[in-house]
């Protein structure tokens, strides 16, 4: 049995797509969800719907009843995210599952970033609970900045506060594709992968391509990390997490979400997606 977390998200709902096409039989896959009847096209395909909330300790319980593995996703608060995640390792242990898969962060041990601050604690809380497990540092989904060249093709310019620093980024499909891999084979107990993309690039490098591709000069324009915090307040986000979020984008300019290893395309059997390949894609969305 294979209970997916998370799995009315958009990364988890990839990884019982995906586990499903592979053949696993849907009666042993649990979608564990806050929300079932978000999950009632799951439920309809024969895949089991339990109700799982990081909040509600019994439902963990419940919900990881008889599984030979868990895909934990991590939750979707950066900062709050403490307590939920000491309840699904304690639910787990208690439920006597047979391997916790966790969705960690690149370069957890030598990288700095704020973000990273939940994820060494429950990759310690995990260790410390003896469970068999796996680590999946994923480095950030391309799908995060490809967001950014809609706007940047209205303004002419792409902005952000990365400088020039290398990012190792996959897409969320990718790293979707990777979980599903190590939860449909054996052989990774108690292992640790360090997952980005095959080909790194820094930010003016995909204005770059952005422009090539579109016949339009699209510049990079660097703010500092107080404008960029400033501005992503000016969207609206709650300024804890504009401050997280340009928290990573010093962190970007240390290399702290860029990585040599290729764990992710050994996984996945294939190489992952080129920029020009995602940049592609993006403007093809675009119309
Ligand atoms: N590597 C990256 O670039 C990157 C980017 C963004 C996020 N992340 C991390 O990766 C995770 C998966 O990404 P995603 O794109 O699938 O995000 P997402 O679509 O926001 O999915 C997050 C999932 O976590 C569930 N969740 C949140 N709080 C919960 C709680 N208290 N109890 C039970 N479930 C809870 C959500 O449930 P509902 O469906 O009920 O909302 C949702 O299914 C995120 O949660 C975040 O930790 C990574």
């Amino acid at each position: 049995m294979i209970v997916v977390t998370g799995a009315t998200g958009k990364f988890g709902s990839i990884v019982i797509e995906d586990l499903l096409a592979r053949g696993v039989p849907a009666g042993e896959i649990v979608a564990a969800v806050r929300s079932p009847e978000k999950a009632a096209g799951f439920a309809e395909r024969g895949v089991q719907v339990r109700r799982a909330d990081y909040t509600e300790p019994e439902s963990l319980v419940a919900a990881f009843a008889g599984a030979d593995k868990v895909l934990f996703v991590s939750g979707s608060e950066p900062g709050h995210r403490a307590d939920g995640h000491r309840n699904v390792v304690a639910a787990a242990r208690t439920a006597g599952v047979g391997q916790i898969v966790y969705t960690s962060l690149l370069n957890l041990e030598t990288g700095q970033l704020t973000l990273a601050d939940d994820h060494k604690m429950t990759e310690a809380l995990i260790l410390e609970s003896g469970i068999p497990f796996v680590f999946l540092r994923n480095g950030f989904y391309f799908d995060l900045y490809s967001d950014n060249i809609g706007p940047a093709l209205e303004h002419g310019a792409l902005v952000d506060a990365s400088s020039d620093g290398r990012l190792s980024l996959s897409t969320r499909v990718e790293f979707a594709n990777a979980a599903a891999a190590v939860l449909a084979t054996e052989g990774h107990d108690n292992k640790v992968y360090e997952l980005g993309g095959d080909h790194s690039f820094s930010l003016p490098e995909l204005a770059e391509e952005v422009s090539r591709q579109t016949g339009r000069t699209i510049a990079y324009r660097n703010l500092t990390p107080g404008e960029y915090t400033e501005m992503l307040v000016g969207f609206g986000l709650p300024r804890p997490l504009a401050e997280i979020y340009a928290d990573t984008r010093v962190g970007t300019e240390r290399g702290d979400l860029f990585t040599t290893s290729d764990d992710l395309s050994r996984l996945l059997g294939r190489p992952t997606t080129t920029l020009a390949d995602a940049v592609a894609a993006k403007l093809k969305e675009l119309g």
